[in-house]
Protein backbone atom coordinates (compact mmCIF):
# COMPACT_ATOMS: atom_id res chain seq x y z
CA UNK A 1 0.00 0.00 0.00
CA UNK A 2 3.07 2.52 -0.04
CA UNK A 3 1.84 3.56 -3.61
CA UNK A 4 -1.37 4.31 -2.18
CA UNK A 5 -1.75 8.37 -3.57
CA UNK A 6 -3.51 9.67 -0.38
CA UNK A 7 -0.97 7.93 1.84
CA UNK A 8 2.14 10.31 3.33
CA UNK A 9 4.94 7.49 3.53
CA UNK A 10 8.23 8.46 3.19
CA UNK A 11 7.49 12.45 3.20
CA UNK A 12 8.84 14.02 6.00
CA UNK A 13 6.48 17.02 6.96
CA UNK A 14 7.10 20.29 9.34
CA UNK A 15 3.76 21.57 10.89
CA UNK A 16 3.33 24.78 12.66
CA UNK A 17 0.51 25.17 15.34
CA UNK A 18 0.84 21.77 15.96
CA UNK A 19 0.66 23.02 20.06
CA UNK A 20 -3.17 23.80 19.71
CA UNK A 21 -6.35 22.80 17.43
CA UNK A 22 -5.93 22.63 13.30
CA UNK A 23 -2.04 22.15 13.35
CA UNK A 24 -1.83 19.62 16.31
CA UNK A 25 -4.93 17.56 14.21
CA UNK A 26 -3.19 17.64 10.96
CA UNK A 27 0.18 16.70 12.97
CA UNK A 28 -1.72 13.98 14.14
CA UNK A 29 -3.62 12.97 10.74
CA UNK A 30 -0.26 13.24 9.24
CA UNK A 31 1.42 10.47 11.24
CA UNK A 32 -1.90 8.57 11.09
CA UNK A 33 -1.20 8.31 7.19
CA UNK A 34 2.29 7.43 7.40
CA UNK A 35 4.25 10.82 7.56
CA UNK A 36 7.41 11.67 9.62
CA UNK A 37 6.88 15.17 11.12
CA UNK A 38 9.00 18.21 12.60
CA UNK A 39 6.34 19.71 15.06
CA UNK A 40 6.36 23.52 15.88
CA UNK A 41 4.62 25.82 18.43
CA UNK A 42 5.34 28.18 21.13
CA UNK A 43 4.29 26.41 24.39
CA UNK A 44 6.78 23.06 25.03
CA UNK A 45 4.54 21.12 27.35
CA UNK A 46 1.21 21.18 24.84
CA UNK A 47 3.40 20.06 21.94
CA UNK A 48 5.15 17.56 24.07
CA UNK A 49 1.73 16.28 24.35
CA UNK A 50 1.55 16.44 20.55
CA UNK A 51 4.28 14.81 19.56
CA UNK A 52 3.59 11.47 22.52
CA UNK A 53 -0.20 11.45 21.04
CA UNK A 54 1.74 10.80 17.23
CA UNK A 55 1.59 7.06 15.31
CA UNK A 56 5.03 6.14 14.34
CA UNK A 57 6.09 7.22 11.19
CA UNK A 58 5.97 4.75 7.74
CA UNK A 59 9.50 5.61 6.52
CA UNK A 60 10.07 2.67 3.76
CA UNK A 61 14.38 2.44 3.92
CA UNK A 62 14.52 5.17 6.62
CA UNK A 63 14.22 5.38 10.65
CA UNK A 64 13.86 9.59 10.41
CA UNK A 65 11.24 9.90 13.92
CA UNK A 66 9.40 12.54 14.69
CA UNK A 67 10.88 15.85 16.46
CA UNK A 68 9.67 18.28 18.08
CA UNK A 69 11.17 22.36 18.29
CA UNK A 70 9.78 24.67 20.13
CA UNK A 71 9.76 28.20 18.41
CA UNK A 72 8.22 31.79 18.40
CA UNK A 73 7.88 32.34 14.54
CA UNK A 74 8.02 36.16 15.24
CA UNK A 75 11.37 36.15 16.15
CA UNK A 76 13.67 35.58 13.32
CA UNK A 77 16.32 33.86 15.22
CA UNK A 78 13.65 31.32 16.42
CA UNK A 79 12.29 30.90 12.94
CA UNK A 80 16.57 30.49 11.41
CA UNK A 81 17.11 28.17 13.76
CA UNK A 82 13.44 25.74 13.33
CA UNK A 83 14.55 26.12 9.51
CA UNK A 84 17.76 24.62 10.61
CA UNK A 85 17.07 21.82 12.97
CA UNK A 86 13.68 20.48 10.77
CA UNK A 87 16.28 19.12 8.62
CA UNK A 88 15.13 17.72 4.64
CA UNK A 89 11.13 18.09 3.96
CA UNK A 90 8.77 16.63 1.82
CA UNK A 91 6.01 19.18 2.80
CA UNK A 92 5.06 21.91 4.86
CA UNK A 93 1.72 22.77 6.86
CA UNK A 94 1.90 26.73 8.04
CA UNK A 95 -0.79 26.18 11.03
CA UNK A 96 0.40 28.53 13.09
CA UNK A 97 -1.97 32.14 13.52
CA UNK A 98 -3.41 34.46 16.00
CA UNK A 99 -6.90 36.60 15.95
CA UNK A 100 -7.39 39.97 16.58
CA UNK A 101 -10.70 41.67 17.01
CA UNK A 102 -10.53 45.65 17.08
CA UNK A 103 -13.31 48.20 14.48
CA UNK A 104 -11.33 50.37 12.40
CA UNK A 105 -11.89 53.08 14.20
CA UNK A 106 -10.35 51.41 17.24
CA UNK A 107 -7.60 49.63 15.30
CA UNK A 108 -4.19 50.44 17.04
CA UNK A 109 -1.04 49.92 14.66
CA UNK A 110 0.50 47.46 17.35
CA UNK A 111 -2.86 44.98 16.82
CA UNK A 112 -2.25 45.02 13.04
CA UNK A 113 1.71 44.21 13.01
CA UNK A 114 1.22 41.42 15.56
CA UNK A 115 -1.78 39.94 13.27
CA UNK A 116 0.34 40.65 9.72
CA UNK A 117 3.32 39.32 11.63
CA UNK A 118 1.80 35.91 13.27
CA UNK A 119 -0.49 35.33 9.75
CA UNK A 120 1.26 36.43 7.02
CA UNK A 121 5.45 37.65 7.80
CA UNK A 122 6.00 34.45 9.80
CA UNK A 123 4.68 31.59 7.22
CA UNK A 124 6.12 33.66 4.03
CA UNK A 125 9.63 34.25 5.80
CA UNK A 126 9.61 30.56 6.95
CA UNK A 127 9.02 29.45 3.55
CA UNK A 128 11.97 31.81 2.21
CA UNK A 129 13.99 30.18 4.52
CA UNK A 130 13.43 27.08 3.59
CA UNK A 131 13.97 27.67 0.25
CA UNK A 132 17.21 29.33 0.66
CA UNK A 133 18.60 26.59 2.32
CA UNK A 134 17.47 24.34 -0.19
CA UNK A 135 15.69 21.91 2.59
CA UNK A 136 12.62 21.47 0.68
CA UNK A 137 12.84 18.68 -1.39
CA UNK A 138 11.94 18.69 -5.12
CA UNK A 139 8.02 17.59 -4.99
CA UNK A 140 7.07 19.22 -2.03
CA UNK A 141 4.02 20.47 -1.01
CA UNK A 142 3.33 23.81 1.08
CA UNK A 143 0.43 23.93 2.85
CA UNK A 144 -1.21 27.24 4.28
CA UNK A 145 -3.77 27.91 6.30
CA UNK A 146 -6.16 30.47 4.71
CA UNK A 147 -9.62 31.43 5.90
CA UNK A 148 -12.55 32.40 4.39
CA UNK A 149 -12.49 35.49 6.40
CA UNK A 150 -9.74 36.27 2.91
CA UNK A 151 -13.21 36.29 0.88
CA UNK A 152 -16.06 37.55 2.94
CA UNK A 153 -16.22 40.40 5.59
CA UNK A 154 -17.18 40.27 9.54
CA UNK A 155 -17.52 43.45 11.91
CA UNK A 156 -14.37 43.85 13.76
CA UNK A 157 -11.70 41.20 12.08
CA UNK A 158 -10.54 43.42 9.03
CA UNK A 159 -6.67 42.79 10.10
CA UNK A 160 -7.05 39.17 10.66
CA UNK A 161 -9.25 39.07 7.17
CA UNK A 162 -6.03 41.09 5.19
CA UNK A 163 -3.63 38.67 6.78
CA UNK A 164 -4.98 36.05 5.09
CA UNK A 165 -5.94 37.82 1.55
CA UNK A 166 -2.20 38.53 1.79
CA UNK A 167 -1.28 35.19 2.41
CA UNK A 168 -3.38 33.95 -0.63
CA UNK A 169 -1.51 36.47 -2.99
CA UNK A 170 1.74 35.46 -1.55
CA UNK A 171 0.94 31.83 -2.60
CA UNK A 172 0.05 32.25 -5.91
CA UNK A 173 3.45 33.47 -7.07
CA UNK A 174 5.21 31.56 -4.99
CA UNK A 175 3.10 28.68 -7.01
CA UNK A 176 4.76 29.60 -9.86
CA UNK A 177 8.42 30.16 -8.24
CA UNK A 178 8.35 26.61 -7.17
CA UNK A 179 6.59 25.16 -9.90
CA UNK A 180 9.98 24.38 -11.97
CA UNK A 181 11.74 21.58 -9.24
CA UNK A 182 8.02 20.29 -9.04
CA UNK A 183 6.59 22.20 -5.75
CA UNK A 184 3.06 22.77 -5.02
CA UNK A 185 1.56 25.67 -3.00
CA UNK A 186 -1.94 25.48 -1.76
CA UNK A 187 -4.07 26.71 1.00
CA UNK A 188 -7.07 25.59 2.78
CA UNK A 189 -10.03 28.19 4.00
CA UNK A 190 -12.29 26.79 6.38
CA UNK A 191 -14.94 28.94 8.04
CA UNK A 192 -15.33 28.54 11.90
CA UNK A 193 -13.71 25.38 13.25
CA UNK A 194 -14.18 24.38 17.05
CA UNK A 195 -10.65 25.49 18.41
CA UNK A 196 -9.44 27.46 21.44
CA UNK A 197 -9.19 30.84 18.60
CA UNK A 198 -12.34 31.22 18.43
CA UNK A 199 -15.63 31.94 20.81
CA UNK A 200 -16.31 28.06 22.48
CA UNK A 201 -19.31 29.33 24.57
CA UNK A 202 -22.07 26.79 23.49
CA UNK A 203 -24.80 29.36 23.44
CA UNK A 204 -22.38 31.25 20.51
CA UNK A 205 -21.69 27.80 18.91
CA UNK A 206 -25.31 26.79 19.00
CA UNK A 207 -26.50 29.97 17.07
CA UNK A 208 -23.38 29.97 14.78
CA UNK A 209 -24.58 26.41 13.40
CA UNK A 210 -27.75 27.26 12.45
CA UNK A 211 -26.01 28.91 9.07
CA UNK A 212 -23.58 25.73 8.72
CA UNK A 213 -26.11 22.68 6.91
CA UNK A 214 -22.91 20.50 7.85
CA UNK A 215 -22.26 21.60 10.96
CA UNK A 216 -19.11 23.72 12.41
CA UNK A 217 -16.03 22.49 11.53
CA UNK A 218 -14.28 19.96 13.70
CA UNK A 219 -9.83 20.37 13.03
CA UNK A 220 -9.34 16.93 11.66
CA UNK A 221 -12.14 18.23 9.11
CA UNK A 222 -9.35 20.68 8.12
CA UNK A 223 -6.60 17.81 8.91
CA UNK A 224 -7.79 15.59 6.41
CA UNK A 225 -8.04 18.21 3.51
CA UNK A 226 -4.08 19.22 4.27
CA UNK A 227 -2.93 15.48 3.86
CA UNK A 228 -5.09 15.26 0.45
CA UNK A 229 -2.74 18.62 -0.41
CA UNK A 230 0.22 17.25 1.22
CA UNK A 231 -0.17 13.77 -1.15
CA UNK A 232 0.80 12.31 -4.48
CA UNK A 233 -2.99 12.41 -4.96
CA UNK A 234 -3.31 16.02 -5.39
CA UNK A 235 -0.20 16.49 -7.81
CA UNK A 236 -1.91 18.26 -10.76
CA UNK A 237 -3.34 20.84 -7.78
CA UNK A 238 -1.41 23.76 -7.26
CA UNK A 239 -1.76 28.08 -6.32
CA UNK A 240 -5.57 27.07 -5.20
CA UNK A 241 -7.21 28.06 -1.87
CA UNK A 242 -9.98 25.39 -0.86
CA UNK A 243 -12.55 26.19 0.89
CA UNK A 244 -13.73 24.32 3.67
CA UNK A 245 -17.14 25.78 5.00
CA UNK A 246 -19.80 23.51 6.00
CA UNK A 247 -22.00 24.63 3.22
CA UNK A 248 -22.32 28.03 5.13
CA UNK A 249 -21.85 30.04 1.56
CA UNK A 250 -25.12 28.58 0.11
CA UNK A 251 -27.19 29.44 3.21
N1 LIG B 1 -10.43 28.04 14.25
C1 LIG B 1 -10.99 28.61 13.19
O1 LIG B 1 -12.22 28.88 13.16
C2 LIG B 1 -10.17 28.93 11.99
C3 LIG B 1 -10.84 29.23 10.78
C4 LIG B 1 -10.09 29.52 9.65
C5 LIG B 1 -8.72 29.54 9.71
N2 LIG B 1 -8.08 29.26 10.88
C6 LIG B 1 -6.62 29.31 10.89
O2 LIG B 1 -6.12 28.04 11.27
C7 LIG B 1 -4.85 28.20 11.91
C8 LIG B 1 -4.86 27.43 13.22
O3 LIG B 1 -5.84 28.00 14.06
P1 LIG B 1 -6.49 27.23 15.29
O4 LIG B 1 -7.92 27.47 15.24
O5 LIG B 1 -5.95 25.85 15.35
O6 LIG B 1 -5.88 28.10 16.50
P2 LIG B 1 -5.25 27.69 17.91
O7 LIG B 1 -5.90 26.47 18.44
O8 LIG B 1 -5.28 28.94 18.73
O9 LIG B 1 -3.74 27.34 17.52
C9 LIG B 1 -2.89 28.34 17.05
C10 LIG B 1 -1.48 27.76 16.97
O10 LIG B 1 -0.62 28.76 16.45
C11 LIG B 1 0.54 28.82 17.27
N3 LIG B 1 1.10 30.17 17.22
C12 LIG B 1 0.46 31.35 17.34
N4 LIG B 1 1.33 32.35 17.29
C13 LIG B 1 2.55 31.79 17.11
C14 LIG B 1 3.88 32.31 16.99
N5 LIG B 1 4.13 33.63 17.06
N6 LIG B 1 4.90 31.44 16.82
C15 LIG B 1 4.66 30.11 16.76
N7 LIG B 1 3.46 29.56 16.89
C16 LIG B 1 2.42 30.40 17.06
C17 LIG B 1 0.04 28.46 18.65
O11 LIG B 1 1.15 28.06 19.43
P3 LIG B 1 1.10 28.04 21.06
O12 LIG B 1 -0.30 27.63 21.44
O13 LIG B 1 2.13 27.03 21.38
O14 LIG B 1 1.42 29.41 21.51
C18 LIG B 1 -0.92 27.34 18.33
O15 LIG B 1 -0.24 26.12 18.18
C19 LIG B 1 -4.64 29.70 12.06
O16 LIG B 1 -3.81 30.16 11.04
C20 LIG B 1 -6.04 30.27 11.90
O17 LIG B 1 -6.03 31.58 11.42
C21 LIG B 1 -8.78 28.94 12.01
Amino acid sequence: MTNHPFHLHGKRVLVTGASSGIGRAAALACAQAGASLVLTGRDRVRLEATLAELAPPVMPGTHAGHQAVPADLTDAAQLAALAEQAGMLDGVVHAAGITGFAPVRMLQRSLLDSVMGANFAAPVMLTQRLLFKKTLRDGASIVFLSSIAAHTGTVGVGAYSASKAALEGFLRNLALEVAPRGMRANAVAPAMVETPLVNTDPAFLAEKTKHYPFGIGQPEDVAYAVIYLLADASRKVTGISLDLDGGLAWT
